[in-house]
């Protein structure tokens, strides 16, 4: 029911290698194009900061008053804008990540995206054909750019397994994917909006979304979808599966059902997510009892934030290991096929679930937050804004700020770092 608009085939793709075939096919596009101009047009585009959109003004794009041809304009500056900035960072990613054949692979596909848009630059939006060849472009974009995150997690594993890792260059990947995901989760947010939009006919199963909004989303459902589908996967592979229990409160309407403003695809992104990883740690922690503890999903909707918090007794996570659990660079598989781990496949892939949903979190100013207590369980929240007029892309704009980031160098850590062998404190006292 929804279907992933940005992650598709990420744990799939990556398994099988088969997933280069594009590759010289996009170089040959590039060669034939006017390759030359790409630089040029990344700096003409960069220098733009994204606009980013509310969720009232993706509704006002979609709704009877809906333009085409204003879609149109918008999108032939913002598109190229969104691209430009990003791929300004990726030139400054270390030198041996952006030599990995997978890349180069990515890359390219930026740079022929890129070019494919400013073409429309000229051209005019009252034309019929010209609005019907955007759209097939988009379609075309949003399918060659389908493989992006296995690429890019290609790339690192590449980058790990040739030169190891050390905490400033996964500090500054880390910085780096944050922003490069969350691009690409709102440039075919806009992609998705205006092919959905203006292809002329009406989604049958859910006629009042507009695009891929449902502008009365009913959590509860989203959550207990999720949770099915997690359940059916999670039998697969372990012949049994925690139950759910689920509560909500509705502080804003008491009694009724809770809804907001989302895109459901997104939050079922989330949670399955997060159901995935508190079944797996469920089943593996009580392996050897007869009963599992349920997952518990509460649901609150107040003024300003609408909270999901899933828990469960799946043993937890020691502190210092949290953050870590985020990192793209520690917790990429070291390789994509693991013959001795495929009791495991469906519930744990590449380590990006938790990183990839707090970025669909954070798109709209939500967040997504893990608490665990070590030897009992973890509980997991997802924030979301309750109104709909708070929830605005969070975009990344390359500026002095962000270009800091990729230049600080190897600086002694400002907090003392408790050694290994205590101080012998009494060895005064006894040499007196
Ligand atoms: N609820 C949980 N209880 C215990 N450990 C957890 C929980 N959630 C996550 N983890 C730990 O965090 C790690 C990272 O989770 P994450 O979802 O990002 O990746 P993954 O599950 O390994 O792979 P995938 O990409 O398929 O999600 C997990 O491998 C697991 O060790
Ligand atoms: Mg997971």
């Amino acid at each position: 029911r929804h279907p992933e608009p940005c992650c598709e085939g990420l744990v799939l793709v990556c398994r099988t290698p088969s997933f280069r075939a594009a590759n010289p096919q996009t170089l040959f596009l590039l060669k034939n194009g006017s390759a030359a101009g790409i630089p040029r047009l990344v700096e003409r585009f960069s220098k733009f900061s994204p606009s980013p959109l509310s969720m009232k003004q993706f509704i006002d794009f979609g709704s009877a008053n809906a333009c085409e041809k204003t879609s149109f304009v918008f999108l032939r500056q913002e598109l190229p804008v969104r691209l430009a900035n990003i791929m300004k960072e990726i030139d400054f990613l270390p030198d041996k990540l952006l030599g990995t054949p997978s890349l180069k692979l990515l890359t390219s596909w930026y740079s022929q995206s890129l070019m494919e848009l400013a073409e429309f630059l000229e051209k005019n939006p009252s034309d019929r054909n010209v609005l019907t060849g955007f759209t097939q472009t988009l379609v075309n974009i949003r399918n060659r750019h389908n493989n992006v995150v296995p690429t890019m997690a290609q790339g690192v594993v590449e980058y790990k397994d040739a030169f190891g890792v050390d905490p400033v260059t996964n500090q500054n990947v880390q910085y780096f994917l944050d922003r490069f995901y969350m691009s690409r989760i709102s440039t075919r947010m806009l992609m998705n909006q205006h092919t959905l939009i203006f292809d002329g006919s009406v989604n049958p199963a859910h006629p009042k979304h507009i695009g891929s909004i449902d502008p009365t989303c009913d959590v509860v459902e989203v959550v207990k979808d999720a949770y099915e589908t997690s359940k059916m996967l999670c039998e697969q592979y372990y012949l049994t599966s925690p139950d759910m229990e689920i509560r909500e409160v509705n502080a804003k309407s008491p009694g009724q059902p809770l809804h907001i403003v989302y895109v459901p695809s997104h939050l079922y992104h989330m949670l399955f997510e997060l159901f995935k990883n508190a079944m797996r740690a469920t089943v593996e922690t009580h392996e050897t009892s007869p009963t599992l503890p349920p997952i518990k999903v509460h649901v609150a909707l107040g003024a300003e934030d609408l909270t999901i918090k899933m828990s469960d007794k799946g043993g937890g996570v020691p502190l210092r290991k949290i953050e870590r659990l985020f990192s793209y660079m520690y917790s990429t598989a070291p390789s994509p096929v693991h013959e001795d781990n495929s009791r495991n496949a469906p519930l744990a892939g590449f380590g990006y679930g938790l990183p990839i949903s707090r970025l669909y979190a954070k798109y709209f100013q939500g967040d997504l937050q893990l608490y665990s207590m070590e030897g009992y369980g973890t509980a997991a929240v997802i924030y979301l804004k309750a109104l709909s007029s708070e929830s605005v892309e969070r975009l990344p704009v390359f500026n002095k700020s962000a270009l800091r980031h990729y230049q600080t160098s190897i600086e002694a850590d400002d907090w003392c770092m408790p050694s290994r062998d205590p101080k012998k404190l009494g060895k005064f006292e006894r040499t007196q």
